[in-house]
């Protein structure tokens, strides 16, 4: 399972390609399965159905923690920073993660949550979160993790989506120098949410909050009733593991459903590949466990082969850059996993908060989420790897489950902002907009994956046609990841970005007519329209052009302004606040209706040079208005 050179990795990808069902058969001799499967792989992608290791029987917990008792229990399974670096930072053996994730399952069993029911979690980066995620798996429960930046309505949408039984969250928390009342999102999210029978708390912060009698439990009380011992729930290999929500290029966000085994057996394969792990090496990803990076690399990936992982609650400028350098020496890590806009944020604070760290125990940098410029890719490589570290650009995405284009670590080809080559399994392609392969390298095109991988999506939660329709109806026989991708002349890839109305900011999806939604629900906008650009620091910017009653006079675009931006923090959360907002007297619209976006894009961009045709404009007038008033 592990690939230790170049050669090897041609091998395997080469065999993936011939022979799919030795191939992940033989990987996934590497788990503990109570039985195995019958069948390795069925699939068609016109419904989809795509089901991998049939009539196997497993629970991922015993893979992530149970295996590994016996042989290294002591081991350091979790180290925890918190967000303040005066408090403590804790650390958890297997044997103790063990205990922990087994009472917390408990305490999950005593308030009735059984195999099947969802539970969202709601939580900061605290322990309790990782022991949340595995206790639901213990018991076979589906977790669909929230992040904690989303406001009461999103939470809400996303609950109800679910039908959750029981939501898991804490008093409050910190990020940062900001502490938020997340008990209080959950009371007010609860307010339209009629599937909810009950709410576990953890403390983190001590905060008041309001215990409803019946229906509000704190989770220390909980605790005491149970015990450490909780069996594992059998689980079949296609059973449900988790959801997880993300953007699309509609309005309503998806939840993207992983089944058990094909998601362990390629976030474990994925994990121990790309990044090279070795026994020893302590793995630090900045994610949040609210993103599928922090599920895979954080909490499933790493524990899969018995690794260290360092879980922080806070962000990278808190109370000064240096914080992951000093995190990075504390704890000796190895390998350290972030994103782009992490590190061009750290680059804008200069080197010195960089110089007094030598890092030696660094031997791997990851990337992830978003393109990573050239600028950001050598500031990384000179300053956080001094030269001496490998990259790895992961492109993947919540659909995906696991990262399929990467280079791996010190042995497969790199360069600066190329992700590089698809992992073995994984059948690339490009195809262009007739849908047809593009051959040969040098090329550019639509990415698609032509054949399925154990870790992909297998629905979305209660709407399998929409799965359909978003990823296998644009090219028939071809999973459409969204991106445009270009492959270099040795045939490395580089990910240009999305092709679809989604924008990626600081490496969080959101789709266009989600924001859009959420301007709309001003009382002061008619209509809008929001686009992407290119930011700095973020990647992409949200850029909102809105249309109101009357077109506000300059005194009055201040305070509209923030009113919209607040009604988007409130709609979606403070992670959507749109950058830039231009009030318009109209949009450039075709004659049927249709919003010109491609116009919308370059004039956010600030490059109007090639607006194209717009004699198909009902108003051919309003592009001039817009090019004057656009905000730059
Ligand atoms: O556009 C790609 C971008 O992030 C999208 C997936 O977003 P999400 O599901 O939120 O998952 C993010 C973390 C995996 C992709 O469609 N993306 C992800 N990784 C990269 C990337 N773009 C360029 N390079 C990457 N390494």
């Amino acid at each position: 399972m592990h690939i230790t050179d170049y050669s090897e990795y041609q091998i395997a990808y080469q065999k993936s390609l011939e022979e799919p069902d030795l191939f992940w058969a033989e990987i996934a001799e590497h788990f503990h399965w109570r039985k195995k499967w019958n069948k390795v792989l069925e699939w068609n992608f016109e419904e989809p159905n795509v089901k991998w290791f049939q009539g196997a029987k497993l629970n991922i917990t015993e893979n992530c923690i149970d295996r590994h008792l016996e042989k290294n229990g002591n081991k350091i399974a979790l180290i925890w920073e918190p967000n303040d670096p005066s408090e403590a930072h804790k650390t958890y053996t297997f044997i103790e993660l063990h205990k922990e994730v087994c009472r917390f399952a408990n305490v999950l069993k005593n308030m009735g949550v059984d195999k099947g029911d969802r539970v969202c979690i709601y939580m900061p980066m605290i322990p309790e979160l990782a022991f949340a995620v595995l206790a639901c798996a213990r018991i076979g429960a589906v977790h669909s993790v929230v992040f904690a930046g989303f406001s009461a309505n999103s939470l809400a949408d996303r609950i109800n989506d679910a039908g959750a039984k029981l939501v898991i969250c804490s008093d409050a928390m910190s990020r940062g120098s900001k502490q938020l009342p997340l008990k209080n999102v959950v009371d007010e999210a609860l307010k339209t949410c009629s599937t909810v029978e009950k709410v576990l708390v953890v403390n983190r912060l001590n905060w008041p909050i309001h215990l409803r009698n019946g229906l509000d439990f704190v989770y220390d009380m909980e605790a005491e009733k149970v015990d450490e011992n909780c069996p594992a729930t059998e689980m079949d290999a296609e059973d449900m593991l988790f959801m997880l929500y993300t953007s699309g290029s509609t309005g309503k966000p998806k939840g993207v459903v992983h089944s058990t085994a094909g998601y362990m057996v390629y976030t474990a394969y994925s994990f121990l590949n790309v990044f090279q792990y070795d026994i020893d090496d302590i793995h630090f990803c900045t994610a949040d466990i609210g993103w599928i990076t922090g599920h895979s690399y954080i909490l499933y990936g790493p524990l899969l082969n018995g690794a260290t992982t360092v879980m922080f609650e806070g962000v990278p400028n808190h109370p000064d850059p240096s914080r992951f350098w000093q995190l990075i020496e504390k704890h000796s890590v190895t390998h350290f996993y972030t994103a782009p806009t992490a590190i061009r944020s750290l680059m804008q604070s200069g080197t010195d908060h960089l110089t007094p760290f030598a890092m030696h125990s660094l031997k791997v940098l990851g990337s992830v989420g978003e393109p990573i410029n050239e600028e950001a890719w050598h500031w990384y490589h000179v300053n956080v790897g001094k030269e001496r570290c490998q990259i790895v650009d992961t492109w993947f995405q919540t659909e995906t489950g696991g990262i399929l284009i990467s280079a791996l670590a010190g042995i497969s080809p790199t360069r600066p902002a190329h992700a590089g080559q698809p992992l073995p399994g994984i059948h690339a392609v490009l195809l262009d907009s007739k849908g047809n392969e593009i051959e040969g390298n040098d090329k550019e095109g639509y990415l698609c994956i032509k054949f399925p991988w154990p870790s992909m999506l297998r629905t979305t939660y209660g709407d399998h046609e929409r799965c359909r329709q978003t990823y296998f109806s644009a090219y028939k026989g071809y999973y459409f990841t969204g991106d445009g991708a270009r492959r270099d002349e040795n045939g490395l890839y580089r990910i240009i970005g999305r092709v679809d109305d989604v924008i990626n900011v600081s490496g969080h999806r959101f789709g266009t007519a989600e924001i859009e939604n959420a301007v709309n629900q001003n009382k002061n906008v008619v209509e809008s329209a929001v686009v992407g650009y290119p930011h700095e620091l973020k990647g992409q910017g949200i850029y909102v052009y809105v249309i109101c009653q009357n077109m506000p006079e300059a005194a009055e675009q201040n305070w509209l302004r923030s009113s919209i931006i607040q009604t988007v923090a409130e709609e979606i959360g403070a992670i959507a606040k749109p950058d830039k907002i231009q009030f318009v007297s109209g949009l450039p619209k075709t004659r049927s209706g249709k919003i010109m976006r491609r116009i919308l894009r370059k004039v956010a961009e600030g490059d109007v040079s090639n607006l194209g045709d717009t004699s198909t404009l009902l108003d051919p007038l309003v592009v001039e208005e817009i090019i004057i008033g656009a905000v730059l």
